[in-house]
C-alpha cells in the first residue's frame, strides 16, 4: 500500500460534518419519515422512494430500525463527509487507486447474497443475508478508521455485533481464530481479473477473543443507509482499533479455525504487514512513520492514538503481548 498526499478532491475542513449536526439531521430525517421506513426488522433493509432523487449510492435503502450503539469520539473527531467516505477508498478488487472503487464498482451486484459459516462450530451453514441479519439489532457505531497508509476518517457505520454472531454459530473449544473471505467475482470486480494485484480471495482473520470484543462489528451500512459497493457491500468487518486493512469487505465466508489465518497483506509482504495490525504510533511501518496521521479534510497531521484511541476497550486483550512486535 502506498501513501497518498492530500488531493484537491479532499473535503475542506469547513465541509466536515460535526457529530451533533449529523445526529440532529438523522433525527430530523427519522421524524419526517425519510429514514424510519416501514419495513419490519425482518430484513432490516427498507426502501424509501422519497430519497431516490438524491445522488448517493445508498439512498433509497435506509436501514431501519437503528439503535444507537457504542461510539466514543473526541472533541476533534467530526464525522467525515459522506462524499469523502464513499469516494476515497481502498478496495483493490476494483483497482488500486483511491477513486477506482467508486468508479468501477457500479456493475457489482450485492443482492441476493449468501454467507457460508463453516469450520469448528456447532451450527455451520449457508445463510441468505436477510436471515443472517434477522436476529440482530442494527446499531449505529461512529468509529475512527485509521488506514496503515497514515490517513484516517470518522465514519457513522451501521452494523451488528460480531460477538453476537460468533455466539450464534457456537464455536467449538478447539476454535481459536475466525477467518473471513471476500467474494470472488472477476466478471463484476475488474481488479480480480489480474492476480498481480493481490492473490484472491482477500482473506482476513481475528483471534476469537478479538472477534468477541464488543467494539467489533459487521457493518451493513453507513450514514444510516445500506453500504455502497465501494465500502464493501453488502457486509464488511469493522474493527476500529486495528489498521483498516483488517476490516475486510464484501464477506461471503466466515470460518472458525484452530490455526492463525494468513491474512492477505501478510502473505503479500510479511515484513511490512502482520496478523494483529493493532494501531500503534510507536511501531513504524518499515517505510514510514505511524506516529501521525492525516485526517481526511484536515490540513495539519494529528498524532495517532494507541489502539486508535480504543485502548480502554481493547488494551487488556494484549496485556501479555510485546506490542512493539505486534505489527
Ligand atoms: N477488503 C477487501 N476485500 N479488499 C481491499 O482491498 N482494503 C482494506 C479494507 N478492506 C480492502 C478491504 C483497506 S487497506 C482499508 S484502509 C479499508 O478497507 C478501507 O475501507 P473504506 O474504503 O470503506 O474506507
Amino acid at each position: 500500500m502506498l501513501i497518498r498526499m492530500a488531493r484537491k478532491s479532499d473535503p475542506k475542513p469547513s465541509e466536515i460534518t460535526s457529530r451533533d449536526d449529523y445526529l440532529n439531521r438523522r433525527k430530523f430525517l427519522a421524524s419526517s419519515g425519510l429514514v424510519a421506513g416501514s419495513m419490519a426488522l425482518g430484513s432490516g433493509l427498507a426502501s424509501t422512494p422519497a430519497q431516490a432523487a438524491v445522488e448517493r449510492p445508498g439512498v433509497g435503502e435506509a436501514l431501519t430500525p437503528l439503535v444507537d450503539g457504542y461510539s466514543k469520539l473526541g472533541d476533534s473527531d467530526p464525522i467525515t463527509p459522506y462524499d469523502a467516505v464513499t469516494s476515497y477508498n481502498n478496495f483493490y478488487e476494483f483497482g488500486t487507486g483511491k477513486e477506482d472503487p467508486a468508479e468501477n464498482s457500479g456493475p457489482f451486484n450485492p443482492r441476493p447474497w449468501e454467507i457460508t459459516v463453516d469450520g469448528l462450530c456447532a451450527n455451520p451453514g449457508t445463510i441468505g443475508l436477510e436471515d443472517f441479519l434477522k436476529p440482530h439489532d442494527l446499531e449505529e457505531r461512529i468509529y475512527r478508521l485509521r488506514c496503515v497508509e497514515a490517513w484516517s476518517m470518522v465514519v457513522p457505520w451501521v452494523g451488528i455485533s460480531l460477538g453476537d454472531v460468533v455466539k450464534r454459530f457456537e464455536p467449538l473449544g478447539s476454535a481459536k481464530y475466525v477467518q473471513f473471505e471476500t467474494i470472488v467475482r472477476p466478471e463484476e470486480m475488474n481488479g480480480q481479473r489480474s492476480r498481480r494485484i493481490l492473490p484472491w480471495p482477500y482473506v482476513e482473520g481475528l483471534r476469537l477473543d478479538e472477534a468477541m470484543n464488543p467494539l467489533a462489528i459487521l457493518a451493513v451500512g453507513l450514514y444510516g443507509e445500506v453500504l455502497p459497493n465501494q465500502n464493501g457491500a453488502p457486509i464488511r468487518l469493522m474493527v476500529p482499533w486495528k489498521y483498516g486493512f483488517k476490516s475486510i469487505k464484501s464477506i461471503v465466508k466466515i470460518s472458525f479455525v484452530e490455526g492463525q489465518p494468513k491474512n492477505t497483506w501478510q502473505v503479500m509482504a510479511s515484513s511490512e504487514y502482520g496478523f494483529y495490525a493493532n494501531v500503534n504510533p510507536k511501531v513504524d511501518h518499515p517505510r514510514w512513520s505511524q506516529a501521525r496521521e492525516r485526517r481526511i479534510g484536515d490540513f495539519l497531521r494529528r498524532e495517532t492514538l494507541m489502539f486508535n484511541g480504543y485502548e480502554e476497550e481493547v488494551g487488556e486483550m494484549y496485556a501479555d503481548m510485546n506490542l512493539r512486535r505486534s505489527y
